[in-house]
């Protein structure tokens, strides 16, 4: 489609908006607001952008149209936490895992080995083969890490490989110590802060440090997105993801647009995802991989917090690229309702990668779609596994499958 040209899909059996009113302030359509659906409706992209959303039975003229027969029709996920520029695989310690061995965040450098040892053509393989996957799964905007590098010329090469295919780089040279510091780690973290971060910064949006025992405590932490902050990078955290521990607060602190996992949380830390913009981003996917208790996400819904779904796809803990796998999850297992998971999974990606673009269907949005193979979003829950994603837009171009 050229950007002069129309499209009008009608016969929307419900159409997934994200433009209702937010929750205190006034609805605007620049970016998104909270859960909204309209049945038997239609929507016209032009320019690469939703012009027009409404009543089936009131859709302007367009030059193509398309009926998608009842069908829904949902903004394209936003997975906001992904590390995708990695080699090798860990299914042996997955299936250790399943026989009783715990996850621990040393595995890691099983894979910062392999990742160092590969060419740049096997790093780039992968990465675009787990890109073409999640756009087929719906995924519209995703977030990729570098981490498995640890050097500075693999730092600077993993973010480099990431630019090539998303906008929402992420450097996370904090990622663990690698084997070469471990009788050093202030050392590692000045590599971090300094010449790690020269090289990466140019090539990135975000800083990220795992704040966790065994890899960064809260000062060192805080030291590293300080430094990425001075450097013109915003910051997202891994936070609470094995034990309590201070990454919310740090977090907090820095002013991050997301504290990811939030799998164990005080009364302090919810109190403190609830009263500041930072995003509680769940990652599910690692609790099934992992076989931990799932993210308390009632408890942080219910306290105001703003919440949002990702895959955190990785060989180590959670090797899924499957938003409505999340979904899926998030709805049976931590007490989401449907709309709320699906809200999560789009509007709430793009607020933790401060996007107001995406994550929505409102006029002026970018025209980032899915058409699903049945008629509500309730069936990304309600069918667990199934592939039902039937076609995806993105900027107004079919980009996967096809309407049916
Ligand atoms: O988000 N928590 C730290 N990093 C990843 C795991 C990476 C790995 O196990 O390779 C995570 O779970
Ligand atoms: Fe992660």
């Amino acid at each position: 489609m050229s950007d002069a040209e129309s499209t009008l899909i009608t016969g929307i059996g419900e159409l997934v908006s994200n433009d209702g009113e937010p929750s205190g302030g006034q609805p605007d359509s620049s970016q998104p607001g909270s859960f909204a659906a309209m049945t038997d409706a239609a929507l016209v992209i032009a320019g690469g952008k939703v012009a027009w959303t409404g009543p089936a039975s009131r859709a302007p003229a367009a030059d193509t149209v398309v009926d998608v027969a009842g069908r829904a029709v949902l903004p394209g996920f936003a997975d906001s936490h992904a590390h995708l520029v990695f080699a090798g695989e860990r299914s042996a310690e997955f299936a250790a895992r399943m026989a009783g061995r715990p996850y621990r965040a040393g595995g890691i450098l099983g894979t910062v080995e392999a990742t160092r040892a590969a060419p740049d053509s096997a790093l780039r393989a992968n990465l675009r083969r787990l890109a073409a996957e999640m756009l087929r799964q719906g995924t519209t905007t995703f977030e990729c890490k570098s981490g498995y590098g640890l050097t500075v010329p693999d730092e600077a090469r993993g973010v480099a490989l990431a630019a090539e295919v998303t906008p929402e780089v992420t450097y996370l040279g904090a990622h663990v110590v690698p084997p070469e510091f471990a009788a050093d780690p202030a050392g590692y973290v000045d590599l971090v802060c300094g010449p790690m971060l020269d090289a990466c910064a140019p090539a990135a949006r975000w800083v990220d440090v795992f704040c966790e025992d065994g890899a960064f405590g809260a000062d060192e932490a805080a030291a590293v997105l300080a430094a990425g902050q001075a450097a013109g990078l915003y910051a997202r955290v891994h936070a609470n993801q094995l034990g309590p521990g201070p990454g919310v607060r740090v977090a907090a602190e820095a002013g991050a647009a997301s504290a990811d996992h939030c799998t164990f949380l005080t009364d302090d830390d919810v109190d403190t995802l609830a009263s500041t913009p930072v995003v509680a981003t769940l990652l599910p996917g690692v609790e099934f991989s992992c076989r931990q208790p799932f993210p308390q996400a009632r408890r942080l819904l219910d306290a105001g917090a703003v919440v949002a779904l990702a895959t955190d796809c990785n060989p180590g803990s959670s090797f899924t690229s499957s938003m409505p796998f999340c979904i899926a999850l998030a709805v049976r297992e931590m007490g989401m309702t449907t709309e709320e998971a699906v809200w999560a999974a789009t509007a709430g990606g793009a607020r933790a990668l401060r996007r107001t673009d995406i994550g929505h269907l409102g006029v002026g949005a970018r025209a980032d779609l899915i058409l699903l193979d049945a008629p509500s979003h309730t069936y990304l829950a309600y069918r667990p596994g199934v592939p039902q994603i039937a076609a995806v837009w993105q900027a107004g171009n079919l980009v996967a499958g096809a309407v049916p």
